[in-house]
């Protein structure tokens, strides 16, 4: 018998992604599919994309999201998907208006595509029900009979905490999604999904303390029994050196020197040259990322005898930062702000390390791409980072990178040190960058941990 898993998400690459959550997602659902699952992809149908061979089927909804469908077709790549259609979900940008503030319709917007979502499933029926972050999280409380169900937390730090006022749409399990008189599209899903899991084993230990709970470290303590870790993985078609269509030459862990071609090209666009380690950085711009400690990092490069590129969009205090930072030092700051995939990949592939400040991380995606492209990551010791990156001083052998001692500045500015000096060893730097490259980042591994996760929630072996 076929498994049947119906995945909700808010964003699924290469259709929409605004963080890590769809290129995670995507990465799953693809697993899945090479691996037999049957798999139901639901999406918001944020652009009304074209689909082949659509088939449309109206959805039973409650009057305040009527009318909702459910447009079921195959994508370019011929895989399986449904998009689900609620009122005012098409728009633009999937949270944010021109001006970079949440629509002020959010709560409503997701509430009814969660409402649609649950009345898919009542129509579909999968064997189980996996859930992805805030968006998909009041699905349950429109279920009276749900089936099987996994929640995986993506960012514990996005709750789509609303007013109070809301709960009454929902249709079963109110009190599990009231928090402390608001609604809480979270903690509602982490009382009642069957498991509950995270992106790494290191942030689901670290989500019980409050330091990284974000409130919901009670609610999450209460389902401990019920919680664990699966790292992501990383598309290593997309993510491959040796083919990768967004650079001008190619290399594998079998002959990395035409890497060096891409580390002049990036010193060129920065306007810089010389033996210097050039570290890159491609993030959102967010407190969680950590951009504050990398600018306080700046005046200390010289003496590292480091430069930084960063690629990054968001918040504009921080572009802001930067671009002041890059003015004052155009010899150690290189910012170019935006979104660029193209230009992500050519500093993955161009810069000696990478730079990962995170104060927190689920998991973390960049750290992965770098080490398939030979580049060293320095990380905090968080989350996924510490459950990927392996320090090249404390295990010269397996090594893979770098991890600084705490979050903190010094922590960051001792850890580059290390970075730089294993640089101007040739022989380490060739150990550390082949670990990285050879290491199986792929989703074959998590995948079949998920595959584990759903056989176990349904108490049978398929
Ligand atoms: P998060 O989801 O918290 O932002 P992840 O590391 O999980 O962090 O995933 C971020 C993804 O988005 C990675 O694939 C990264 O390469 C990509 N990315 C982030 N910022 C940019 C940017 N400015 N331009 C291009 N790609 C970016
Ligand atoms: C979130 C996290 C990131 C994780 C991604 C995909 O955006 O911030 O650490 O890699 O989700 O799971």
């Amino acid at each position: 018998m076929t498994l049947h898993v119906l995945i909700a998400t808010a964003e699924l690459s290469p259709l929409v992604k605004v963080g890590g959550l769809a290129d995670a997602v995507a990465g799953l659902r693809s697993a899945l599919l090479d691996d037999g699952v049957e798999v139901t992809t639901a999406l918001p149908d944020h652009q009304g994309w074209a689909l082949a061979g659509e088939v449309v089927q109206d959805l039973a909804v409650p009057p305040w999201t009527a009318p909702a469908r459910a447009r079921t077709g195959r994508l370019p790549d011929g895989s399986p998907i449904t998009l689900v259609e609620v009122p005012g979900m098409r728009r633009d940008h999937p949270y944010l208006d021109e001006h970079g503030d949440g629509w002020p319709d959010n709560a409503e917007r997701f509430l009814g595509w969660a409402a649609a979502v649950a009345a898919l499933t009542d129509r579909v029926r999968p064997d189980v029900l996996h859930l992805h972050d805030w968006h998909a999280g009041p699905v349950l409380g429109f279920l009276a009979d749900p089936p099987p169900t996994v929640f995986t937390i993506h960012n514990l730090l996005y709750q789509g905490r609303t007013s109070g006022s809301w709960l009454t749409r929902l249709t079963h399990h109110r009190q599990a999604y009231e928090w402390y008189g608001d609604f809480n599209p979270m903690s509602g899903a982490i009382a009642l999904a069957d498991r509950v899991v995270t992106v790494s084993p290191t942030y689901a230990d670290e989500i019980l303390q409050p330091a990284f709970g974000v409130g919901l470290e009670g609610p999450l303590a209460m389902r401990a029994d019920h919680l664990s870790g699966i790292r992501n993985g990383i598309d290593t078609t997309t993510w491959d050196p040796a083919t990768d269509p967004h650079l001008p030459v190619h290399y594998d862990a079998d002959d990395v020197r035409p890497k060096r071609e891409l580390r002049r090209w990036l010193q060129t666009e920065a306007g810089w040259s010389g033996p210097d380690a050039v570290v890159g950085m491609v993030t959102r711009l967010t407190e969680q990322k950590g951009v504050d400690l990398a600018l306080e990092l700046v005046p200390y490069l010289a003496g590292i005898g480091a430069r930084l590129v960063v690629l990054g969009s968001g918040d504009r205090a921080l572009a802001e930062g930067l671009r002041e930072a890059a003015a004052a030092h155009p010899d150690r700051l290189w910012f170019h702000q935006g979104y660029d995939e193209g230009l992500a990949h050519r500093i993955f592939a161009g810069a000696d390390l990478l730079l990962m400040p995170s104060r927190f991380e689920p998991c973390g995606l960049n750290q992965m791409q770098a080490m398939r492209y030979g580049t060293l990551p320095v990380a905090t010791p968080v989350g996924g980072l510490l459950d990927t990156v392996i320090d090249g001083d404390t295990d010269p052998g397996a090594g893979t990178g770098f991890l600084s001692m705490d979050v903190s500045v010094v922590g960051l500015v001792d850890a580059l040190h290390r970075a730089v000096r294993s640089l101007r060893s040739p022989k380490r730097r060739a150990t550390l960058m082949a670990n990285g490259m050879t290491t199986d980042w792929s989703w074959d591994v998590p995948a079949a941990e998920y595959r584990r996760l759903y056989e176990d929630v349904l108490g049978t072996g398929y």
